[in-house]
């Protein structure tokens, strides 16, 4: 029996790991810090498939040539930051038709309350005037991603977790009413760096959407000017004391010291000592400044010249969309057949 598309027997192949991001809003150091940082360093020991997620885009509406765009320069900054071709399938999601196949299958055994309770479709749809069938459906074909895939981790920041659980109880319910059918993944939430704040407003989380407005996030093509501008506006608070806390009159000194942690990976107590003799948080927001910056170079350096060789970058978008077609075809074949359906 193929042991890459048979689920929950106990494999003899590495954990597998999915996560996407949708190529909506500029590409921000949260994405970054929350999620594609920690795809790369996990990437060695696991089967890896990483997606632009641009089917999710397609929930608000998207002006098309922008979107064309934004989808391709996602892949290149997944490139660009680590991702290896050759250890992880990287691909665009529309290209593989199992996942809104897989989607409208899951949909039958998703109760409607379910999704009704997410969070991130109700804080959403509040904000939009008109809201499309597709945003409160969100979440399946999130777990269409998931599951097709038996992943057995999927790595995201923490405003994700809530979407990995309802992907677990899809997969429960659809084992049960059908059989064996999918692992059931686990979220796997960094400790450091899966929430990061708004330089600007520290009471809300970094954001695509808001990522236009100038001083709320650093977007990974920034150039270091603009970087050393965004922190030295960030706003902190009127204590005056460098420490780690949960006070959220603090978050933005924690927020510093949060984004300075993940990317030097140093522990709490090296942090402080680090700043230990800065005088006051105009050298601590310096150094932060410094850390992201010395850690973006070599990443906007990589992406200028992989957005200049779009064939190459097409190349590895469709062998990676093949490899996923691989494993996420059958896997709906599965389903079809388990269904009821007439399979061809
Ligand atoms: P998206 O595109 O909003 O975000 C991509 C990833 O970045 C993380 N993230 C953050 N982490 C820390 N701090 C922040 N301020 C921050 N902002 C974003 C997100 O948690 C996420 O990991 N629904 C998903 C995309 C998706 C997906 C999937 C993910 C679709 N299918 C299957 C995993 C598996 C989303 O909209 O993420």
């Amino acid at each position: 029996m193929d042991d890459m598309t048979t689920a929950n027997q106990t494999p003899a192949r590495r954990p597998r790991v999915f996560s996407g991001m949708q190529p909506s809003g500029a590409f921000h150091l949260g994405n970054y810090l929350g999620a594609l940082k920690q795809w790369v360093q996990g990437q060695d020991e696991k089967e890896n498939f990483f997606c632009i997620v641009d089917l999710h885009s397609l929930t608000v509406q998207q002006d098309p040539a922008a979107l064309r765009q934004r989808t391709r320069e996602f892949a290149a900054m997944y490139l660009a930051a680590g991702i290896n071709p050759d250890r992880c399938s990287l691909f665009i999601q529309s290209h593989v038709a199992a996942h809104a196949e897989g989607c409208w299958l899951l949909n039958c055994v998703t109760p409607l309350g379910w999704l009704q309770k997410m969070t991130q479709f109700k804080d959403k749809a509040a904000r939009q005037e008109s809201v499309s069938a597709a945003l409160l459906d969100y979440p399946v074909l999130m777990a269409a991603d998931i599951l097709l895939y038996d992943a057995n981790e999927v790595p995201v920041g923490e405003d994700q977790k809530q979407h990995v659980e309802l992907a677990r109880n899809i997969g429960e319910r659809f084992n049960h009413l059908y059989g064996e059918t999918f692992a059931i993944p686990e979220p796997m939430i960094p400790k450091v760096g899966a929430r990061i704040m708004g330089l600007d407003d520290a009471s809300r989380k970094m954001s695509g959407s808001n990522a236009h407005i100038r001083g709320h996030a650093v977007r990974l093509l920034d150039e270091p000017k603009e970087i050393e501008y965004v922190f030295k506006r960030a706003v902190t608070d009127s204590h005056g004391e460098i420490r780690f806390s949960d006070d959220p009159e603090r978050a933005g000194v924690n927020n510093l010291l949060g984004i300075y942690k993940v990317i030097t990976g140093r522990s709490e107590e090296q942090v402080l000592a680090d700043f230990a003799s800065a005088r006051g948080y105009g050298d601590l927001k310096m150094r932060v400044a410094e850390v992201v910056i010395e850690e973006l170079g070599p990443i906007r350096e990589r992406y200028h010249q992989l957005i200049a060789e779009p064939a190459e970058l097409d190349r590895l978008l469709a062998i990676g969309a093949e490899r996923a077609r691989s494993v996420a075809a059958p896997k709906v074949r599965e389903m079809m057949e388990k269904m009821g359906l007439v399979v061809a």
